[in-house]
């Protein structure tokens, strides 16, 4: 599977914070109900790890990533779970390497032409801009697309459905992550059926765009 079936297909990438393992499957199956095929479960919480495990083991539609990865041995963690992509708020070299090693897609974040520069070098076209409302949004991410052509990003941090649209309109917006579709409070109060209806709205969206 390619990077671009895991990401760019799915166009919305979910940012999932579980504190409990058992309401993984559930969510999977609501988030997959209405059209999203994958998710990133972040290591923000001591249940991710089984989460990913849940997902990958019971709901195999669902392409399962790991977020917020951070050290190596988070990554191994998360692979030996069942994640097939890692995702990270930023981009420790080292990590990078050891995904690449693991044969698991990466997904660093950068959000300053170095960044990028260094990321290049390891043969990294895709990153996170993260939080990108807070970095200037789809102006930096214009402006920084300039010098570096071959570049896609996946904003997080502050997308919603009301900039959606304005971010997928751009070419170089590989998919948007975040986290509305399945925030917190309704993953405890376990509202899947809303969790499937902010993802149809969503996917709605995504298939206006871009098609
Ligand atoms: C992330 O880790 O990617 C962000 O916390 C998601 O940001 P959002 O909650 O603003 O969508």
């Amino acid at each position: 599977m390619l990077l671009h079936d895991i990401i760019e297909n799915c166009g919305v990438v979910p940012v999932v914070v579980l504190e409990d393992a058992n309401k993984a499957v559930p969510l999977a199956k609501a988030l997959l109900a209405g059209g999203i095929k994958t998710c990133e479960v972040t290591f923000r919480t001591a249940a991710a790890e089984e989460a990913i495990r849940q997902i990958a083991l019971n709901v195999p539609d669902m392409i399962v990533g790991a977020g917020t990865v951070i050290t190596k041995e988070q990554l191994k963690s998360a692979v030996d779970a069942g994640a097939k992509f890692i995702v990270s708020p930023g981009s420790d070299i080292e990590v990078v390497r050891y995904a690449k090693e693991l044969g698991v897609y990466m997904l660093p974040g950068a959000v300053t032409p170095t960044e990028i520069m260094q990321l290049m070098k390891e043969d990294i076209k895709v990153v996170k801009f993260f939080p990108a409302e807070n970095y200037g949004g789809l102006k930096t991410i214009k402006a920084i697309s300039q010098p570096f052509p071959n570049i896609r990003f996946v904003p997080t941090g502050g997308v919603s459905l009301s900039n959606l649209s304005t971010y997928l309109e751009f070419g170089k917006i590989a998919a948007v992550g975040g986290s509305w579709l399945c925030t917190k409070d309704l993953i405890n109060e376990e509202k899947w059926d809303e969790i499937t209806r902010l993802s149809k709205e969503a996917m709605e969206i995504f298939r206006k765009v871009r098609n």
